[in-house]
Formats: structure tokens, C-alpha cells, sequence
């Protein structure tokens, strides 16, 4: 049993077999299914395998595996913005 996405316990098998039984073409679907990539880490460690994953699994190039759109918010936001501390942009 191989963990892909470490932030929802989402193994390289449930994977699978979802993409099998679903007839996923996009990361997207699967994203709604699994949650794979909404986690903290917001997919940085589990996208790039999952991509990996789906392009054997669909026969297709890894840059042919259509990725989600980013979403706001798409930018860093430092704890201090939120109260106002000026040294935060420091
Ligand atoms: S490891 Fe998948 S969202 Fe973090």
C-alpha cells in the first residue's frame, strides 16, 4: 500500500481503481472525488505523482493530464497582514 496523498491517506490503489471506476480523464474529476491535492500542503507533494499515476494508467504524456485551474487565493498572505502589523512586508 503506497500513501500519494499524505494529507488525506489517499493510496496509489484508491487512485486507481477510482480513475478505473469513474472514467476519469482530468485531475479535476478526481480532485472531486478524493480531495487529492485540497490538503495543506494544497497538492504540492501528491499532484506531480498523481499526474504520474495518470498517465500510465490513460496511456496519455503527463503534460496531456489537464491540471486544475488555481483559485484564489493563488498568492501568500503573511499572518501579519491579517492584523495589521507593519513589519510583516519586512
Ligand atoms: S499530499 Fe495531497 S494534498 Fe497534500
Amino acid at each position: 500500500m503506497k500513501i500519494v496523498c499524505r494529507c488525506y491517506d489517499i493510496t496509489e490503489e484508491e487512485i486507481i481503481e477510482t480513475i478505473k471506476k469513474y472514467n476519469i480523464t482530468s485531475l479535476e474529476e478526481l480532485k472531486r472525488i478524493l480531495n487529492v491535492g485540497m490538503g495543506e500542503c494544497q497538492g504540492r507533494t501528491c499532484i506531480p505523482i498523481i499526474i504520474s499515476i495518470m498517465s500510465r494508467i490513460l496511456g496519455k504524456s503527463p503534460d496531456d493530464i489537464e491540471v486544475p485551474k488555481p483559485r484564489p487565493p493563488a498568492f501568500t498572505v503573511r499572518l501579519g497582514d491579517f492584523i495589521g502589523d507593519e513589519d510583516a512586508h519586512k
